[in-house]
């Protein structure tokens, strides 16, 4: 992607921040019936399993809207190991079923999933985690995201300030839910010697793991990630880190895993535009974009926008000027479905 494609990310995603309706119902019915999405024998395999023998792990990140059941299917299916879900705030999580039921929807396909809650209590995240443990992988909490009302709740970014509290949450958890492991995704604080001691603090406490994103609370996804910080997490701890920031081709991958000896890295805007990067694609192939469209369709499909979006990032290198002024101003699902038909012969 090249610096005015990211910015544009960028743009998207500040509107994301400032939209607080985190909880959007979208319509995803799963159909198993029907769902043809292979799966093989590295499926059965715990994380900690994968990572203790020396797997290196590709990561799609967590992200409001988009991380879910189809997408994470399809990054799946096109490289990546582990599929995290969109932060789920665990109080409206254990409130209310209709929260649970429209915003955690998975399958057995989706055998690679981390699930991630905002929380802020103990109590509180050990109760959502129990309704999740056995139907995914992991359960992270989510410790860097910077939007004011979830900092003003003392979640997300608003937690790095309250290692305690981090602390607290993660003795709770680990106490009462025993078969999956508990993660954390930080980002780095200006001040690196909090930031390692919170690692500390947290690998004493009992995380699995901890996903380090490069960059502190208040800089831009278009400051540079500080991939120095994240290594020196690294080195400060024994636990498996993963680094996130900035990974848009497999060749940076590579070079992030290279220079901080990291044990898998995650990428968020990166595997939006190309769920296929893991793979080595420098965009997404028109297969991958036409599996998004089948799964979409078996599965139930998401609402008309998050689909429209999703394709107009995975398209964004792909199609011209033009194509993306006519495609970005479609607005129903078949319309999508046929200029993508029309472009591609499909
Ligand atoms: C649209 C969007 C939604 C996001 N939602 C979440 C989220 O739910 N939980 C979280 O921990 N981070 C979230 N993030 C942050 C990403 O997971 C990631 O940390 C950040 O974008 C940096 O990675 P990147 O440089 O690969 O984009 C989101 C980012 C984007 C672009």
């Amino acid at each position: 992607m090249n610096e005015e494609e990211k910015e544009e990310l960028e743009l998207n995603r500040i509107q994301e921040e400032e939209d607080e309706d985190l909880l959007e119902v979208d319509d995803i019915r799963t159909n198993l019936k029907d769902l043809k999405i292979v799966t093989d024998d590295q499926d059965k395999t715990s994380v900690m399993e994968r990572i203790n023998r020396g797997d290196f792990l590709h990561i799609a990140a967590p992200m409001v809207r988009f991380s879910k059941l189809p997408f994470r299917l399809l990054c799946k299916k096109w490289g990546c190991d582990l599929t995290f879900s969109p932060m789920l705030l665990a109080e409206s999580f254990n409130r209310s079923e209709f929260a649970r039921d429209s915003d955690f929807t998975t399958n057995q396909f989706d055998n690679s999933l981390i699930v991630q809650f905002a929380a802020n209590d103990g109590e509180e995240l050990s109760a959502a985690v129990e309704k999740v443990a056995n139907h995914c992988q992991g359960v992270d909490i989510n410790c860097g995201c910077p939007q004011k009302w979830i900092i003003r709740e003392n979640m997300g970014a608003g937690l790095l300030t309250t290692p305690e509290k981090i602390e607290e949450m993660i003795k709770t958890t680990t106490r009462r839910i025993t078969n999956i492991p508990l993660s954390i995704k930080i980002r780095i604080q200006k001040d690196m010697s909090q930031t390692i001691e919170l690692a500390k603090r947290a690998e004493r406490a009992g995380v699995s793991w901890i996903t380090v994103h490069g960059r502190t609370s208040s800089q831009r996804s278009s400051h540079p990630v500080d991939y120095d910080a994240i290594k020196l997490v690294k080195e400060s701890i024994g636990i498996p880190v993963f680094a996130n920031g900035d990974i848009f081709t497999l060749d940076q991958a590579n070079d992030i895993r290279d220079k901080t000896k990291v044990n898998g890295v995650m990428s968020a805007r990166g595997i939006l535009c190309n769920p296929a990067l893991y793979m080595g694609y420098d965009t997404t192939p028109i297969e991958c974009i036409k599996e998004f469209i089948d799964i979409n369709s078996q599965i139930g499909g998401l609402n008309t926008d998050i689909f429209h979006r999703h394709l107009m990032y995975m398209l964004y290198s792909v199609n011209s000027k033009a194509e993306k002024k006519e495609f970005n101003l479609l607005s129903t699902t078949p319309s999508i479905i046929d200029f993508i038909k029309d472009k591609y012969y499909l």
